[in-house]
């Protein structure tokens, strides 16, 4: 069934009105009992699943909470060594009830055996679940999360992620685990790539975006994925930015910075999450009662269902919180964590530690009805062969209306950091352009991490894409220069050469798809060492440069990757990459996307981020001596949050408050004046930063509470206003609660984290 689309819900659309408002802060609540069950999980049903769990014995229940790698699959992204039945002994166990259901399979002929296995011929007749980490799109592969989080667009990652469900939906599938929305501060943290970056507003209001395109109206509908909002919890401050390490934060920094996106996605509906494979100061989070029932149960009143990650259950005996296995089973499941992902531990040890008493029905039971509940809200029951009825789902991917989709995503997902003498865009005839790099042709490299169904036949490259722009008889040569990370033979010779009878170059310079994502940090965010020697070289040339980076974080750049003249991020753009980077560098779109991440001075810095506490002893002016700063940097970014170019020039008048002070529930109107005084009509995004002084807990220097697209003309000026209500003023206080207590607040309309004037109000 095909329902209606849902409305905007965010960022407010570009409007020929002079002034702009925005009102969309307190739309992201980000603390706080959640405001409904969904009626898909009615507890009208329970009666009806109590009766059926009370039918169950210990192994099928045992087995309602067990979801194991599919047997068809072949999507390596998980290590080995877990359970994997193949396909005859997946059929008997399904006939068994010894599985909830199966994960990152991609044969619908063989997921409808499983499934006509499931409620033809167990006893109990349940419904098995499909279940896949679809994070960026299926077979139209979409940019990369955080590249899509630059375009600061929440209807765009709605859109993307509505298109991503339906193509899984058509395999059959019934659930993502995705969104990623760890707030990920340390760039040296492959994963940094999965989630919406360093801010809490942005990803909150993302986090919310995608779970409403997975889920779409209704989560029975046959193109709708049931979300998994994860790593539950604080998996983006893992120690160093080490993938997999250990996290030791404060409830208040919890609270104020990690948990907020997963609140905004519960609250948008989603009905699962994923415990963390880390620790919070010594309690591994998939055993963490105290995060998986008291706070997500208990305090904000989740309804859905909590999935352990990909063997967490056997590792808490690694992280040395539980003394065996069966420890292992009691200690999770009696935490909250309802199913176990990827091993069989639960299906071996449940039906034993009922019988002896170690684990109390009752655990068990409520764990076998979250998971039924689910299942029901998904339709499962009455319709478990949705999306199943095709063999081959081919003709339902990558549709024309996908295609322009990824092609949008990805030019809104590009940001433009640096444009010396207007180099971009570039002229379409009359210049020989040497597009040089590993990258410049590769079909390799373009799609990032998490595609799982990534076919080279399907991605546009940089040169297909300047190509098509520049048609027959483009004076354009390509040459790779180099691989990704070692030399090739006469490749330094070739692209200099092509440099030096060239007028423009153009480099284009990155990681390789393998060096972000998940098991990628690094203890150096560079550029590969033979990359920076190619741009180093190339740049000395003194050619106009222009250098397009392809990236799953920020990067320290240094050298002539630092110093062209022109820099571009472009992430991992997905399938349409090469026609939207033509795009951009050609003109045909101005560039409006922001920075999600700061790109800091230099790796050391890391973690480095805009919304950090003040110190006693600020960096101010040029005065280094005594100050909180390393001794070879400045103590800021080199592009900060928020910054993106476009390719004209948007003058900021002072931030004003429509009064000088908010009482009780009142609001004040926080507006500034935009002028485009550049020759382009463009799209600009405006910031609003808010900082809380004096507070009872010290607040960041600046926090983004909203953004506005803006679309200014030539000469046009419009004011934007925004509407800054007590609640978005609150933060989290000594005593765990979300407060706007009174005391000063400084406001910004702002192009970036690091610009404008700020205007002083109160709260009373
Ligand atoms: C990742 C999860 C993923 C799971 C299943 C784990 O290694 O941390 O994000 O969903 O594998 O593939």
């Amino acid at each position: 069934m095909k329902r209606r689309e849902g409305q905007p819900i965010g960022g407010a659309r570009p409007s020929r009105r002079s002034v702009l408002r925005g009102g969309l802060l307190a739309s992201v609540a980000l603390g706080g009992r959640l405001a409904r069950a969904r009626a898909s999980v009615s507890k009208a049903d329970d009666a009806r699943f109590e009766a059926l769990v009370a039918q169950m014995t210990p192994e099928e229940k045992a087995g309602q909470l067990s979801l194991f790698r599919s047997p068809k699959t072949t999507v390596i992204v998980n290590p080995e060594g877990f359970h994997q039945p193949n396909r005859a002994e997946a059929i008997e166990d399904v006939r068994q009830g010894r599985a909830c259901g199966y994960f990152n399979g991609f044969d619908p002929a063989f997921h409808r055996a499983l499934q006509r296995a499931a409620v033809e011929e167990s006893r109990l007749k349940i419904p098995l679940i499909f279940a896949g980490d679809i994070v960026h799109g299926l077979a139209t592969v979409f940019p990369i999360p955080l590249g899509e989080a630059a375009s600061f667009d929440p209807e765009l990652c709605r859109r993307t992620a509505r298109i991503a469900a339906r193509e899984a939906a058509a395999f059959g599938l019934h659930w993502t685990f995705a969104p990623a929305v760890d707030i990920a501060r340390d760039e040296r943290w492959g994963r940094v790539l999965e989630g919406a970056g360093e801010d809490v507003w942005l990803g909150a209001t993302l986090a919310a975006a995608r779970v409403r395109g997975f889920q779409g109206d209704d989560l029975r509908d046959h193109d709708s994925l049931l979300a998994c909002p994860k790593h539950f919890a604080g998996y983006g401050a893992v120690e160093g930015g080490m993938e997999y390490n250990t996290v030791d934060i404060s409830q208040i920094a919890l609270r104020q910075t990690h948990l907020p996106p997963f609140h905004a996605a519960f609250a948008a509906g989603a009905l699962s999450t994923m415990a963390a494979f880390n620790d919070i100061s010594g309690v591994p989070c998939t055993a963490d009662e105290a995060l998986l029932t008291g706070l997500l149960r208990d305090e904000w009143g989740f309804r859905g269902l909590v999935i352990s990650d990909y063997g967490g259950v056997p590792e808490l005996i690694a992280h040395g919180y539980a003394e065996d296995e069966a420890d292992a089973v009691i200690k999770a499941l009696g935490a909250g964590c309802d199913v176990a992902l990827g091993d069989d531990l639960y299906l071996r040890h449940i039906p034993e530690l009922l019988r002896d008493g170690r684990l109390p029905q009752s655990v068990v039971d409520r764990a076998v009805l979250r998971v039924l509940r689910v299942k029901a809200a998904l339709g499962l029951f009455e319709d478990p062969l949705r999306g199943l009825e095709r063999d081959d789902p081919t003709p339902a991917m990558r549709l024309p209306d996908a295609l322009a989709l990824a092609r949008e995503a990805a030019q809104k997902s590009i940001v433009l950091l640096k444009n010396d003498g207007d180099l971009l865009p570039l002229p379409r005839s009359g210049k020989r352009i040497a597009f040089i790099g590993p990258f410049v042709s590769s079909r390799h490299d373009v799609l990032g991490a998490w595609t799982l169904m990534s076919d080279p036949d399907h991605v546009v490259t940089l040169e297909q894409g300047v190509r098509a722009a520049l048609g027959e008889g483009a004076e354009a040569s390509f040459t790779p220069g180099c691989a990704a990370d070692a030399e090739i033979d006469g490749g330094f010779a070739a692209a200099e050469a092509a440099a030096r009878g060239a007028d423009i170059v153009v480099l284009h310079l990155g990681e390789a798809a393998s060096l972000s994502g998940e098991a990628a940090s690094t203890t150096a965010i560079l550029l590969p060492e033979v990359q920076q020697r190619l741009a180093d070289m190339i740049v000395a040339l003194g050619k106009p440069t222009a250098v397009i980076l392809k990236h799953g974080r920020a990067l320290a750049l240094a050298g002539g990757a630092r110093n062209a003249q022109a820099i571009v991020c472009a992430w991992f753009l997905g399938s349409q990459s090469g026609f939207a980077l033509a795009d951009v560098l050609f003109g045909a779109v101005s560039p409006q996307g922001r920075l999600p991440v700061s790109f800091p001075q230099s790796s050391g810095q890391e973690p480095f981020f805009y919304n950090h506490r003040p110190t006693g002893r600020p960096q101010t002016g040029p005065d280094a001596a005594f100050k909180a700063r390393y001794r070879e940097v400045a103590h800021e970014a080199l592009y900060p949050f928020g910054h993106g170019l476009t390719y004209s020039r948007i003058v900021y008048g002072p931030t004003e408050a429509s009064a000088a002070e908010i009482a009780g529930d009142g609001a004040v109107t926080v507006s500034a004046r935009l002028k485009n005084a550049g020759p382009r009509a463009v799209v600009e995004i405006a910031q609003l930063y808010i900082h809380r002084r004096a507070a009872a807990i010290t607040q960041p220097v600046r926090q983004l509470r909203g953004v506005l697209h803006v679309a200014l003309a030539p000469g046009e000026e419009k004011r934007v206003e925004f509407t800054l209500r007590r609640a978005d003023l609150a933060y989290v206080q000594p005593d765990l609660s979300l407060t706007a207590s009174s005391g000063p607040v400084e406001v910004w309309i702002a192009p970036s984290a690091a610009g404008g004037s700020p205007a002083s109000l109160r709260l009373a």
